[in-house]
This record gives structure tokens, sequence and C-alpha cells, in this order.
């Protein structure tokens, strides 16, 4: 039987990463990837429920996949991902062409279950588990490729303890758990040895990394350290250039991981800190635990340490009880800090979730209205701060071909920002670009991204600013936050 898989992905990054650890374990199940999904003998659905539009897509793609099952014999679907563990076996019962259902703890169960589906057994299995054996893969299969040559994720944490009373993770994703940072620490010189020049971190709330061992004293048993002595460990590994991490809690920006922005030369000028809201009274409801002077307070701390480091987050408009003047609020925050760029979503009441239940969400008029002057805003500083950029030089790593067509190849600057420049200019081809870290020329800034010119000098100005690194002679300090020193009450920290 031929055996040829094609994996649909929807959702975070933490999505993404679980893709290609399906991917790399069914390599080594002999499976090979399909060209697209009408070559394909399996396809799997990776789901996200973090609004009710994505929960959605879902239901409709089951839909239309009734066709592509019944199109050929032995054919096998399957779904993972937050909606899957949510939903279990109920998704079996409503969708008779679907095989297997696998919660976001059963990665490493897909294997059997299309060997059973093959089989003609259907099953669903969505059980947590507290064991770190969910961290435990075989080696990158030679056939595995990472989503872009040259970059890799790195998971250091999965799930999450903090309740935000809008999101569903805690629900989808269980509770937290920290890989020992000496795996964390091989796999990162494994990929540097295979030529991985950046690493993201991820973790749900990632730079909760290693917290509930550090504060129960248990560190040294459970393998883990702090966050910022992670970064610092990870930033030794010959060949490993560029370091991201996603998505971390503003209340875990103690000071040693500022301090580590301005120590670290290999760990990258930009910082997704998500806000969220602008307005105590939301972020209260929100269970947040900060407020927006703690945002500024990190925001200001970090770019103490690293002059030239740009920030970018998350915000949600029309939570419930949200006034006109806790959405000033909001846009007042976007202006002081000046993001360089926001993801912002209208809120999405999810089951389960105590926002859920809260009265007072205004009109949905009002939320489109909110959302669109929010991105109004949004999109000038956006601008402002591309335009700020012509004229300064940055290194580029390539990902591949444009979506502008022609001999056009996107990649990434340190500030994650994306640069677009011509292959022939850069003597590249561009279909063996990507992976390739190039310096270039800031010569234009559009809306959404930079245009570079390939520039080959010995001397190179980082961007935005100078930066500056400083050298720290304490090394990670307590975990004490920025918030902290404001007399925010840090859960499982103080
Ligand atoms: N409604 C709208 N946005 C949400 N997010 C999480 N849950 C919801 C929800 N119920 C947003 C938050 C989070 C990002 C990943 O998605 O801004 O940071
Ligand atoms: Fe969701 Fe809040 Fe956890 Fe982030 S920190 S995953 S927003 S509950």
């Amino acid at each position: 039987m031929s055996s040829r898989f094609r994996i649909r992905t929807y959702g975070c990054q933490m999505n993404v990463h679980d893709s290609e650890k399906i991917a790399n374990l069914l390599h080594h199940h002999r499976w090979s990837e399909a060209r697209g999904e009408d070559e394909a003998d399996l396809l799997v659905i990776n789901t996200c429920s973090i609004r009710e539009k994505a929960e959605h897509r879902l239901y409709s793609d089951l839909g239309a996949l009734r066709a592509w099952k019944r199109a050929a014999p032995g054919r096998a679907l399957g779904v993972g991902g937050c909606v899957a563990q949510q939903e279990g076996d109920a998704l079996l019962r409503r969708f008779p062409h679907l095989d297997f259902v696998f919660g976001t703890h059963n990665l490493r169960r897909v294997p059997a279950m299309v060997e059973a589906a093959r089989a003609g057994q259907r099953s669903a299995r969505v059980d947590e588990s507290r064991s770190l054996e969910r961290f435990d893969w075989p080696e990158r299969h030679p056939a595995t490729s990472e989503h872009s040559p040259g970059r890799a994720f790195v998971t250091v944490m999965e799930g999450c303890d903090m309740f935000c009373t809008f999101c569903v993770v805690p629900l989808t994703r269980g509770r937290e758990i920290s890989r020992p940072a000496r795996d964390v620490i091989a796999e990162v010189e494994g990929l540097a040895a295979r030529g991985v020049r950046e690493v993201t971190l991820l973790g749900q709330t990632v730079n909760a990394y290693g917290r509930h061992d550090v504060r129960r004293g248990r560190a040294a048993a459970a393998g883990t350290l702090g966050f910022a002595e992670l970064l610092e460990r990870l930033a030794g590994v010959p060949g490993i250039e560029r370091i991201r991490y996603t998505s971390p809690h503003p209340l875990f920006f103690d000071d040693a991981l500022v301090a580590a922005h301005g120590r670290l030369p290999a760990l990258c000028p930009h910082v997704h800190l998500p806000a969220q809201s602008g307005s105590d009274e939301v972020l209260e409801r929100m269970h947040r635990r900060y407020r927006a002077a703690d945002l500024v307070r990190i925001a200001e701390a970090l770019r103490a340490a690293r002059p030239d480091l740009v920030l970018t987050t998350d915000l949600i408009v029309g939570f419930p009880g949200e006034s006109e003047a806790d959405f000033r609020a909001t846009l007042d925050l976007v202006a002081e800090i000046g993001f360089v760029d926001a993801y912002s979503f209208k809120y999405s009441p999810r089951p389960g979730t105590r926002a859920a239940e809260l009265p007072g969400a205004p009109e949905p008029a009002v939320a489109q209205a909110r959302l669109e002057e929010l991105q109004g805003l949004q999109r000038g500083l956006t601008l402002a701060a591309h335009r700020a950029r012509v004229g300064t030089r940055t290194r580029v790593l390539l990902e591949g071909p444009s979506r502008r067509g022609g001999t056009q190849l996107t990649g990434r600057d340190p500030y994650h920002r994306v640069v677009n420049l011509d292959a022939a200019e850069a003597g590249l081809d561009p279909e063996r670009a990507a992976g390739v870290l190039l310096e270039v020329e800031i010569v234009e800034a559009t809306p959404h991204s930079l245009i570079g010119a390939p520039r080959v000098t010995a001397g190179l100005r980082t961007g935005p600013g100078q930066a500056k690194f400083r050298k720290s002679p304490s090394g990670p300090g307590p975990m004490r936050t920025v918030a902290a020193r404001s007399g925010v009450r840090m859960p499982g920290i103080d």
C-alpha cells in the first residue's frame, strides 16, 4: 500500500511545530510527504480553537473532505490539535468519515492510530498527561524539513497555568510542564550541527520556563533552570546566531531576562509583549495580573538593556464590559509603547472559559469599529517604524521566494521584520536562497515589509540604533520581575 501523507495546520507556531513532529514521526514509520492532498493516502488536520472562527474552519473542512475520503479507497482522515482535545470522540460521532482524533498530548500515537484506521478501526485519544515523555521525539528524519531552512522551532515548555479568563489554551494544552534543559541544549546543538542558525523557543508561556521548579527548589532534580539561564546556555551553542522565543507572558520578564537582552548578542532584539488591553479594569477582568503601567515599565527596561529592541503585541477589543474609556486606554498604551506591529482581535467567547459567563460585551458593530480604529493607529506606527529603518543596514535570514513572485526573495531581519529583496541583485538562485544569511541595506519601507538591497561590507549597523552589549558580572539574578517591583503579586514567584 502506498503511504503518503499531508498535514493541514491552523493556529499558532506551537501547532506548526506539532505538525513538524507528526511529519517526522510518520517519516520514521516509512511514510513520505505527498505533493498535494489529491495524492495523499492520509490527511491530518491540526486544529486551533483560540477563536470561534478558527474552530469553525474545521467543521467546514470536514464537510468538504467527505468527497476526498470517498475519492479513493483506503484513505485515512485524522484530526488533532486544540479542537480535537476539547471535542474528543464527539467528532467521530458527528463525522462518520473521520477515522481518528488525537489530543495535544497524544501526538506520538498518530502512527498507531493510522495503522488502526487502515485496518478499519476508528479511535479517539485525548487523555492528558503530566509526563515528560511527551518531549521525547526521534531524531529528525533526513526527509523531514524544517518549516524554513536555517531556522527551527524548539519546544521548551508546554501548557499554561495562567487561566486568562478569555483563553481556551489552559483547557486544550493542560498544565505547565518544562522540559529538562540538557534535552533542550542537546536538541539545539544537533540543529546547529545540521546548519540551523536561528532557533525559536516555543512555549505557551515560554518565559515561565522552569519557574515552578525554581520556586519549589527542585530545579536541579527536574533538570530545569530559570528561563534567562537557559537562554544564556543556548547562546553559547556554536553556530547558533539568533535566538527568539514565543510567546512570553508579561508577568515573567524578570530582571535576569531583561539583562539577558542586554548581554546576549544572539538574543534577537525583538520581544513579543502581549498586552491584550491598556485598561487596568479590563486587564483585571481578563485576569492578566499586571497593569498597563507594568507594561510600560517592562518596555522601558528592555529598551534600556538593548536600545535597538523592538516590541510587538497582541490586543483584544470588545471584551465584556469594555467601555469607550477602556478602549481609549488601549489606544493610549499602544501609542505610548510604540509597538512596531500588533495582532489585534475582536473578543470571541470560548466555551468553558470564565469570560464566556461575563455580561456586557459591546455590540458587534462597536467592537468592529474599535478594531478598525486600533488597526489604523497601528498601521501608522508600523509604517513610521519601517520608514525610520531606511538607510540602515541589517542581516536577513532568507526564507525563500517572496509571494510577490518573479525573482523576489523574502526573509526576516533580527527585529523579525519581513525584508524582501531581489535574488538577481544578490546573485542568488531563488530556489536555493532559503537559509542564506545576507547583509542588506534597507532602501524602502512599505506598510507590511521592508525592501532591502544586498551589501557586502565589513562594518554592520544593526538597524534602529546601534546595539550595545553590556557585560553583566552578576549573571542571572533571582526571579524578580519588573512588574514585581511595582507591587504586583507574582503568582508562583513571590
Ligand atoms: N478572543 C479573541 N482573542 C483571543 N486571543 C486568545 N483568546 C481569545 C479570544 N477568546 C488572542 C490573545 C492571544 C492571542 C494568541 O489570541 O490576544 O494573545
Ligand atoms: Fe491563554 Fe493567558 Fe495562557 Fe496566554 S497566558 S495561553 S492568553 S491563558
